[in-house]
């Protein structure tokens, strides 16, 4: 038993990028003093949802594949529609973070399925407050958010590099700042 508030990080990686992002999600979640976060596998989550029940945040990330979440995402997306109709997730604090090769890569369009997702369960989705970091002479590569999302973490890894070099620093310290968001988020809410 632990009276800790509970974060869990439901992710999928294909080839490790991803993943980068995730443990830099948890890591943040658990820098927050009275959190306990870990990280599930969709596939994993897919078979044991009402693990997540025990979750007052989930945060959901998925590479961006084609424009939107992976299949394997997806997958865990819709498994949990057993949860919609009991609406079991219901106010529960949302997030969500993507990554991928392009600058653009269309991730919008992941950020903005995981947030109807959330919607669609009754959670409450929480995005990133983070100003832009690469839109002025100022900015560079090197700044938080130097992607520009107001929606959830944004990450890229270049296509020629693996998960031990990209996403780069910039981007995980970015999933750090928005992983502790949400724990504080979900410390707020269930007080
Ligand atoms: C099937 C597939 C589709 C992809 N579609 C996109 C895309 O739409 N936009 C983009 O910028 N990158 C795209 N990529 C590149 C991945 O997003 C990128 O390699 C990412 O780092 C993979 O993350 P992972 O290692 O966690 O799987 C795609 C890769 C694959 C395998």
């Amino acid at each position: 038993m632990t009276d800790k508030t509970k974060v869990i990080a439901v992710f999928h990686s294909g080839y490790g990028h991803t993943k980068v992002q995730a443990e830099a999600v948890l890591a943040g979640a658990n820098s927050i003093e009275g959190i306990d976060a870990e990280l599930m596998e969709a596939a994993e989550a897919a078979n044991n949802l009402d693990k997540l029940d025990e979750a007052a945040a989930i945060i959901f990330g998925s590479p961006t594949y084609m424009g939107t979440v992976s299949a394997q995402f997806k997958a865990f997306m819709d498994a949990s529609s057993a949860k919609w109709m009991a609406q079991g997730w219901k106010d529960k604090i949302a997030g969500g973070f993507t990554n991928s090769s392009s600058p653009v890569g269309d991730k919008t369009g992941t950020l903005q399925t995981l947030s109807v997702f959330a919607a669609q369960h009754g959670m409450i989705w929480v995005g990133l407050d983070l100003p832009p970091g690469n839109n002025s002479t100022s900015g560079s590569d090197n700044n938080m958010n130097r992607m520009g999302a107001s929606l959830g973490a944004m990450a890229q890894s270049l296509a020629d590099q693996g998960p031990d070099m990209s996403p780069p620093n910039a981007d995980q310290e970015t999933a750090h700042y928005y992983g502790a968001r949400i724990a504080r988020a979900a410390l707020r809410w269930a007080a």
